[in-house]
């Protein structure tokens, strides 16, 4: 990405005054004094979040605005408290203990939010799970993680292999048709939300946990097998709360809205425990994306915090300035980014449109909270990921762990730890210390460079993982899918640039004899993926070869396909089979 001339400072006022400062004497105990723990020794995050609150009068100031095409709903503070109190219950009334595995399968409703905090309370660990996931990404998170409980609609029980997974003991029907006895007959295991809410008290007893005790799990895609379940501690709420204050500028009287959805670690980290953790009303929209309906989102509820993403922005730009005018958005004050490359000319139309910078920042599902980012109170260079927060070091290395100077483009590394790292991958050490192979350094798989003025810059996926409208997808799991299709013989697939999408999924095939390349049967493979995994994880393009390049031992060569579809040497071709 070229360099531009940075945007300076436009505003004053903001929680970090100063970088500089910031990072001076910074010491991550400094921050627990913002918990109730720090005096009381009684950790739970889901308390800090909203009970705390409670406890310290503001148990009517509104916690979360909820909006979708057909609901719109309000909750205060106190209101949340008692929800996710009855959910506890009736999770505890189930028997679930400390430590089992909860899992959420739903869109994104009040009721979602009920239960993350809920399972949270009686120390059970969550595990949000994306509504467009289809039945085989379904069973491998349950299958893995043994999930002994299913919060999950009527509409998508269809999806859930739930005969086939023993640990699986209990689904919590939420939502349209929970009440239809059909469920409860046929079936044990089975009940109602609404019915076991209303019976369950509003008081809970609180689980209190360890700092270091499990939280979440969420599950990612890496370049080889299925995806890994990267697992968070109540810990991780320092960096949320911190983040909160100084990179979203949180305060008490914003209104605050993160596009993304819980099934990603940015609907969790920022979609519920930043704004929470900070006491600031947080606002869910629920249905699709269309540009009138976000700017509609943004006007009705007078957002003054919006963390969305590059895709997100490009579309937006890609509907024009026209539609932002029929909306007023003057209450903007503060806007980030996250998840996929920012375009410089992004962030210069959002500087035109919305008289704003938009604010990109860098981290993972691993890393649990931003490490990277553009602050207020600093010049922003559109395309860069900005500076490493506070307390945190991050650094240029080399593969065998030497550190680099400014314009060195190599290994984007961590020193370890900090609050919100990752504590393992679920069941697979293996997986775990490939991140951690140069000692004191959490190797993240980007590749970047720093500049001279400490700005860092990404330059791309050292692995096959491909970043589709910010969303990860791991090669392989698609290329298993699909090589399921009867007429595939092998499949391999890659990332594609994408203006819009920043990348598209790309497959190329070879079909098994007696299958013939068509238009029809490349709707049908589409199909079939979409069907069987996740429409986000359907191949947009699909190429047919009579072979693909593969290693000796069977390897599909990706970096080969790649080298074709971009038209670029192909590097080393001596492991290559004939
Ligand atoms: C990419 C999302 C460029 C990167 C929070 C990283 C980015 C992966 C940026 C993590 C950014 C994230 N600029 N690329 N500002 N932020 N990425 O786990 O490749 O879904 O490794 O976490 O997204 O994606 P994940």
């Amino acid at each position: 990405m070229k360099e531009t001339e940075p945007i300076k400072v436009m505003t004053e006022g903001h929680n970090m005054k100063s970088y500089a400062k910031a990072c001076e004497n910074f010491d991550w105990r400094d921050m627990e004094k913002a918990f109730s723990w720090y005096e009381t020794g009684k950790v739970n995050a889901a308390y800090e979040a909203i009970d705390r609150h409670v406890d310290s009068g503001k148990g009517d100031k509104t916690a979360l605005l909820y909006s979708d095409p057909k609901r719109e709903e309000r909750y205060s503070f106190r209101e949340m408290k008692e929800q996710s109190d009855r959910f506890g219950n009736v999770l505890k009334k189930l028997g679930i203990q400390k430590g089992d595995r909860v899992f959420i399968f739903m869109p994104r409703t009040p009721e979602l939010y009920f239960s993350f905090l809920g399972i949270l309370k009686v120390g059970a660990i969550a595990g949000p799970l994306f509504e467009a996931f289809m039945e085989a990404a379904i069973r491998d998170r349950l299958e893995d993680s043994e999930a002994v409980a299913l919060v999950t609609t009527p509409q998508l029980l269809s999806r859930v292999p739930h005969k086939e997974l023993p640990a699986l003991k209990h689904i919590i029907l939420v939502g349209e048709g929970e009440l239809d006895e059909g469920f409860y007959q046929l079936e044990e295991g089975f009940c109602s939300f609404r019915k076991e809410m209303a019976e369950a008290s509003t008081e809970l007893e609180m689980e209190w946990v360890d700092r270091e005790d499990g939280m979440l799990i969420h599950y990612t895609s890496g370049s080889t097998g299925k995806p890994k379940g990267v697992f968070h501690v109540h810990n991780a709420m320092l960096q949320h709360y911190q983040t909160g204050k100084w990179v979203l500028d949180l305060k008490e009287d914003d209104i605050y809205w993160c596009t993304a959805d819980p099934g990603w670690v940015t609907g969790t980290s920022y979609g519920i425990f930043a704004p929470w953790l900070n006491g600031v009303t947080n606002v869910i929209r629920g249905g699709r994306f269309s540009p009138e309906d976000w700017y509609g989102t943004l006007e009705k509820n007078g957002v003054t915090v919006w963390y969305s993403a590059p895709t997100a922005f490009r579309m937006l730009m890609g509907a024009g300035a026209d539609v932002v005018k029929q909306f007023d958005l003057s209450k903007l004050r503060h806007l980030l980014s996250v998840g996929e490359p920012l375009n410089p000319e992004v962030v210069r139309w959002g500087l035109e449109t919305y008289g704003k910078r938009i604010h990109d920042n860098w981290w993972m599902t691993e890393t649990g909270g931003i490490l990277i980012s553009n602050y207020p109170a600093m010049e922003v260079k559109p395309g860069s990921m900005g500076k490493p927060f506070p307390g945190v070091k991050a650094a240029i290395i080399d593969d065998q762990g030497n550190e680099l100077p400014p314009m060195r483009m190599g290994n984007l590394a961590i020193r370890t730890p900090w609050p919100s790292m990752m504590r393992k991958i679920w069941k697979n050490e293996a997986k775990y210390s490939e991140y951690f192979r140069i000692p004191g350094w959490y190797i993240s798989g980007d590749s970047a460079y720093r500049d001279e003025d400490g700005y860092f810059w990404f330059q791309g996926r050292i692995d096959d993982v491909i970043n589709t409208s910010g969303e990860r997808v791991g090669p392989f799991e698609v290329e298993s899918k699909l090589v399921e299709h009867p007429a595939i013989a092998e499949a391999g697939v890659i990332g594609k640039p994408d203006p819009v999408r920043g990348e598209i999924i790309k497959a190329f095939i070879s079909l098994r004899k007696g299958h013939e390349p068509s238009d029809e049967l490349k709707e049908q493979i589409r199909v079939f993926v979409k069907e069987g995994l996740a429409a986000h994880a359907a191949p947009r393009e699909i190429e047919f070869k009579d072979k693909l390049p593969k290693t000796r031992s069977g390897k599909i060569m990706r970096r080969v396909l790649k080298a074709w579809e971009l038209d670029l040497p192909t590097g080393d071709l001596s492991t290559m089979e004939d």
